[in-house]
């Protein structure tokens, strides 16, 4: 099976937990893009449900597939919330923002009663931050606002390369909210708690992808078939 294979089933085995009349909140990334596409096909086969999606990307998917969306200010609270990760760590505490749309995505996921993670089960990691940490911050002071990152790295004893999203190749990333990202290469992240209230002190800091007791459940799939981890 290939990791896309692999994906597929992790978004299959969540749409177990769609029920008629549910408002969903859609998540981003290759994984949810799965999830999409297989709840387009069961709303084709009469399933009614109403959704919010994270981001411009999976609003056209969504949109193109006759999924019914509204918004969050119409909608403000959901059932279930499914997205995948990019790491997925002790306590389901997660790393996202890997395609960029980790401020949506929170705001979605917070207005949620439920989250379920969905990843192929490369994404479970016994401690965060191989994968790059994305920050979200605001273009303006900029380069204060890195300083600030670092200095408060530094203070719990976190290093690395921290890169504004695709400025070595000159495409600056920009947000769906006109932001910038700063990747994060810490390694090891030993104590995210404290990474993220040192992150959200910082004014620049829109919003950083370490998700804390936001996922209820994860749909993890191997070759052997899906686990379901329960916080
Ligand atoms: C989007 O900003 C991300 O948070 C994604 O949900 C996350 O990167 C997982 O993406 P994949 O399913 O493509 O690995």
């Amino acid at each position: 099976m290939s990791t896309d294979d692999l994906k597929r089933e992790a978004a299959r085995a969540a749409l177990r937990h769609v029920e008629d009349g549910m408002r969903l909140g859609l998540g981003t990334g290759s994984t949810a893009e799965h999830f999409v596409d297989l709840l387009a096909e069961r709303v084709r086969g009469g399933l009614k449900v109403t959704c919010v999606s994270s981001s411009e990307r999976t609003q056209a998917q969504a949109e193109r597939l006759g999924i019914s969306l509204t918004t969050l200010d119409a909608m403000p609270e959901l059932d279930l919330y499914v997205d995948g990760a990019d790491e997925i760590g002790p306590g389901l505490s997660l790393i996202k923002g890997g395609g960029g749309a980790l401020l949506r995505e929170k705001i979605v996921a917070s207005a949620a009663r439920r989250m379920i993670v969905i990843a192929d089960e490369s994404k479970l990691v016994p401690v965060l931050g191989a994968f790059p940490l994305p920050i979200e911050v605001v273009p303006f002071g900029l380069e204060a606002t890195r300083i600030a990152i670092v200095r408060l790295a530094g203070r719990l004893g976190l290093s690395g390369l921290m890169l504004v999203r695709g400025a070595t190749n000159g495409h600056v990333f920009v947000t769906d909210g006109g932001h910038r990202i700063l990747d994060c290469h810490f390694s090891h992240i030993d104590n995210p708690a404290e990474l993220a209230a040192g992150l959200t002190a910082i004014p620049g800091v829109v919003e950083h992808g370490l998700f804390l007791g936001l996922a209820s459940a994860a749909c993890v799939a191997g070759p052997g078939g899906v686990r379901v981890i329960d916080r």
